[in-house]
């Protein structure tokens, strides 16, 4: 699977001949009040300096085992890390997503613009608005915690809506990822509590979506080839 290529290229990744790359927790694209009051500067701190870290701090880890493990030629052990290195690879690769599929409404956050992107939503849903009740939909779905997506989905050359289970990564269903809600009760539960429902109906007034074209550009690019 390509999620898995994809951690193997992560986990065996050095700089030649010498030190093991680090991975690193990417800046925020902008300040941490820039989402509110749709998300607050508090939980930002804490998602991206407290939660996103840990996601990467276990992603080092996991990998330094998995390189004892294979310059011991331990291929169970190895096997056995794996779980482990899509946890915490899936939650730095799923939050970096999350970081740049957002921003402040002042700077244009909500505003669909026109693009292929937008032609493809109005093809397939509508309008955005159908599109975003479908995605909180199936997001709301989630038993216990995940990730909703907007994604594209090479099967079927167009859109699609998925949802992916603690820190799964939609290229395990073969699909590009577009826009991800996070729904890890880590994500709202300091300025929603429990309803849950307001947040996934604010959160769309703070998309980015000149970063959701652009990679709907990209993945159309990438199948034509
Ligand atoms: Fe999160």
């Amino acid at each position: 699977m390509l999620a898995t290529k994809t951690i193997a290229a992560l986990a065996t990744r050095r700089v030649p001949g010498s030190i093991r790359l680090k991975h690193t927790v990417p800046d925020l694209p902008y300040d941490y009040n820039e989402l509110e009051p749709v998300i607050s500067a508090k939980i930002m701190h804490l998602h991206h300096d407290k939660h996103h870290a840990a996601y990467v701090a276990g992603l080092n880890a996991a990998e330094e085992k998995l390189a004892e493990a294979q310059h011991r030629k331990d291929l169970a052990g190895q096997v056995a890390l794996q779980p482990l290195i899509n946890f915490h690879g899936g939650g730095h690769v799923n939050h970096s997503i999350f970081w740049t599929n957002l921003i402040g409404e002042k700077n244009g956050g909500g505003h669909l613009h026109a693009s292929p992107l937008k032609t493809a939503i109005e093809a397939q849903y509508g309008s955005l608005g159908a599109l975003s009740q479908v995605v909180n939909a199936k997001t709301a779905g989630i038993f216990g915690s995940g990730w909703g997506w907007v994604t594209y989905n090479p099967a079927i050359g167009g859109l699609d809506v998925v949802t992916t289970a603690n820190q799964d990564m939609p290229s395990t269903l073969g699909h590009v990822p577009l826009l991800g809600i996070d729904a890890w009760e880590h994500a709202y539960y300091l300025d929603y509590n429990n309803v849950k429902a307001d947040y996934f109906k604010n959160i769309w007034r703070v998309v980015n979506w000149k970063d959701v074209a652009r990679r709907y550009d990209e993945a159309v690019a990438h199948q034509k080839k």
